[in-house]
């Protein structure tokens, strides 16, 4: 075999360009489960200690870890390049009794603790940013949409906190996930477990994980705790991702309801006009490739045959993408909760189409004059339709005119002036006071206990 041949090989099988980011939680497992064979007189004392020094400086001096086939493969060569001659082989004592098929799954098992709850600690933070962004705007009217068309009054505080709720949602998503991953599968070695009298409750103990893993064969078989974990940043992924949308419309100047400083938006090379909203379009974009990481990852498992096959190696380029993808996201759509400015004018702008009022205006209908809402919205219908035609608002409307187009149904002045005040935008928006719904007060309540459940997640 020639030269680039040997190359090509060895590159083609190693892991170890993406997964040094585990030499952490290698050298961990390694200590404790070194400990364990201390104890239970598999390896002796001395030996033990010379090795677990080298792992203690080792782990605090991470770079110094040679390259090898992967990170696993890395830590024993860098042990022994640590020894001299004679002793050298003493690094192979980190072998007894283990495999690297259980380590691996322990090292990712360690890594994802860590992370899932840093991601957490970020979704939590921009759900603060949100509050702080609702509170500072309690009771801003907008309009409001469905299909992308105009639709009802709703408070931008209300909308906005909508997005609060999807998060707080990816945080329980999570914290269930990490029940399953807080599993210990150390000593069951290549996947039949050991003959070696290890005590895995202890190394369990030792590594911080609350659970032992119950069958050594599903043990090193299963990533359904990665797939998990992927499935909810994928969710997560996509409630950035509409939240961006949201964002990307309403800085369109059209709608030109918020706006961001100059260095979270991107200029043109040609327009000189143009400020983009780039790096909300790219958190879009990254969704994208979170979903393909599940995707891919599913793909990967699905026809495998137990226990352990090499094509599990590739799992880890999905899990580091998306982690990394995800945490990157949270801190950008963090700082754009925290820097956007709201454009107050263009949000009362929004509500010239005072057509958003026709709901309530069949509401007042059915209230008053105890009709059906069917009828009441085929009335509403009509005025709406007439107004449209005739190019002005359906406040503007004098009594004349509403008794030609609510026939049969007459009103008189007392009414005429009940309607003009019920349909005000900020009487509507307050009377919208169904739990859950859009009045200042539901949104304080709404504030109230979202601030509760952050505290107890
Ligand atoms: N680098 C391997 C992986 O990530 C470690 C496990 C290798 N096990 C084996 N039997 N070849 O999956």
């Amino acid at each position: 075999m020639n030269i680039s041949d040997k190359d090509l090989l060895k590159k083609f099988v190693s892991s170890f360009d993406y997964d040094k980011i585990l030499a952490k939680y290698d050298i961990e497992n390694n200590i404790a489960y070194l400990k364990n064979l201390v104890e239970i007189n598999v390896v002796n004392k001395k030996d033990a200690k010379k090795i677990l020094g080298l792992l203690t400086n080792l782990k605090k001096n991470l770079p110094k870890i040679l390259e090898s086939e992967d990170i696993h493969f890395a830590v024993e060569k860098t042990l022994e390049n640590n020894l001299k001659n004679k002793s050298k082989s003493l690094a192979g004592i980190i072998r007894t009794a283990r495999s690297r098929n259980d380590l691996v799954v322990s090292d990712e098992r360690l890594y994802l603790k860590e992370e899932i709850e840093l991601i957490i600690h970020l979704i939590k933070e921009t759900i603060l940013a949100i509050i702080n962004l609702a509170e500072k705007n309690l009771d801003i009217i907008m309009c409001g949409n469905t299909h992308l068309q105009p639709a009802q009054p709703v408070l931008f505080s209300h909308y906005i906190l909508s997005f609060a709720w999807m998060l707080e949602r990816d945080i329980e998503r999570l914290k269930d996930c990490y029940i399953r991953v807080n599993v210990s599968v150390l000593g069951c070695a290549a996947f039949a477990g050991t003959t070696f009298n290890i005590d895995r409750i202890k190394i369990a103990n030792y590594l911080g994980f609350k659970n032992v893993s119950q069958n050594s064969v599903d043990s090193v078989s299963d990533r359904d705790f990665i797939i998990e974990f992927i499935s909810c940043c994928s969710v997560l992924m996509i409630h950035l991702s509409r939240i961006c949308e949201e964002f990307i419309l309403w800085l369109n100047p059209n709608f030109g309801y918020i706006e961001l400083p100059k260095e979270l938006t991107t200029g043109s090379s040609i327009m000189p006009q143009k400020q983009n909203p780039d790096y909300l379009e790219l958190i879009r974009g990254k969704s994208a490739k979170v979903i393909g990481n599940l995707v891919s990852i599913l793909t990967l498992m699905k026809g495998l045959p137990l226990t352990y096959n090499r094509d599990m190696q590739e799992d880890k380029i999905y899990l580091f993408n998306s982690v990394d993808e995800t945490k990157n996201s949270l801190k950008v759509i963090n700082k754009i909760f925290k820097e956007l400015r709201l454009n107050k004018k263009k949000l009362l702008q929004s509500l010239k189409f005072d057509y958003i009022l026709a709901t309530e205006f069949a509401n007042f209908l059915v209230n008053k004059f105890k009709i059906e809402f069917k009828s009441a919205h085929k009335i509403v219908n009509n005025c709406v339709n007439y107004c449209k035609e005739k190019e002005i608002r359906l406040t503007s409307m004098n009594i004349e005119e509403y008794n030609k187009l609510l026939s049969p149904i007459k009103i008189d002045k007392k009414i005429f002036n009940e309607l003009k005040v019920r349909l005000d935008f900020g009487n509507i928006v307050n009377s919208t006071n169904s739990f859950g719904g859009t009045s200042v007060k539901q949104v304080k309540v709404q504030i109230k206990n979202l601030k509760k459940m952050l505290k107890s997640l």
